[in-house]
């Protein structure tokens, strides 16, 4: 199952990649910034019907086409563009990402950062790996050596609490804040010891479910804001190298 992830996360970000800096049809989700580009929908139907025709069983949950669940154990959770407004802005920072899930714990995680031409993935109890080599969190435990990562949500105008007073206190508790765009790759970045934390609120389960297992099997912590334990449906989500955990809780805390 793994290979075929892999395979078909390559396929959808191939075409993706046709499609970087070409014209496409947009739409408004939510509003202006919540965007979805006909590439979009073209990745997660390449992704779909392969699961259909080769995993007839198993439930799907997709950003753009909603969820079927079966009464299988096992259910993809599948973003099919993660990033898409760096995508229709030319910005090349976007991935595909893709969890499995059996009973509800995600057994394995793919994310294909498409442009870099770079593949993440974990397995459960089985180490997490950029293009097949071991990947680990940093071992820094100093906040204010820290290089953090987040994302605001699509509704921050109306909900600006919980995301512009957090990144104002972390602006000033770490070395640097970044925001990339594409939640997948915060949390591959975050694995692979680039980032030592990335926190976002609002997050869906297929901006998480892949992401979440890579940063844990390699080392890492994956909370809510107080420190317990989450699933893929959780609201607030903090991930880090484990050493840092408890000073950006501290932060999260102290900062509505
Ligand atoms: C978005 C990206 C972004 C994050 C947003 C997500 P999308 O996903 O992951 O980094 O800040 O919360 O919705 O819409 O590009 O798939
Ligand atoms: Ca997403
Ligand atoms: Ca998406």
């Amino acid at each position: 199952m793994l290979q075929d992830i892999i395979n078909i996360s390559k396929e959808a970000g191939e075409l993706i990649r046709s499609r970087f800096n070409t014209k496409f049809a947009l739409k408004f989700k939510t509003n202006e910034s919540d965007l979805v580009t006909e590439v979009d929908n073209v990745s997660e139907k390449i992704i779909v019907d392969f699961i259909k025709k080769k995993y007839p069983t198993h439930g799907i949950i997709t950003e753009e086409g909603g969820t079927s669940l079966s009464t299988s154990e096992y259910n993809w959770v599948i973003d099919p563009l993660d990033g898409t407004v760096n995508f229709a802005h030319g910005l090349p920072i976007f991935a595909v990402s893709i969890g499995v899930q059996k009973n509800s714990e995600t057994i394995v995680g793919i994310v294909y950062d498409v442009m870099q031409n770079v593949v993440y993935h974990a397995e459960k109890n089985n180490g997490s790996y950029e293009n097949g080599k071991r990947i680990r969190v940093n071992d820094n435990s100093n906040l204010r050596h820290a290089l953090l990562v987040t994302g605001f949500p699509y509704d921050v105008r109306e909900n600006p609490e919980n995301a512009l007073g957090k990144f104002v206190a972390f602006t000033k508790a770490a070395r640097g804040i970044r925001r990339l765009g594409s939640a997948a790759i915060d949390f591959c970045y975050v694995a692979k010891g680039v980032f030592d934390g990335f926190w976002e609120v609002h997050l869906k389960p297929w901006d998480m479910c892949a992401g979440k297992l890579i940063v844990k099997e390699a080392g890492g912590l994956v909370t809510d804001f107080e420190g317990n334990k989450i699933d893929i449906f959780s609201k607030r989500i903090l991930a880090s190298n484990g050493k840092i955990h408890e000073a950006m809780i501290k932060v999260l805390k102290e900062n509505p």
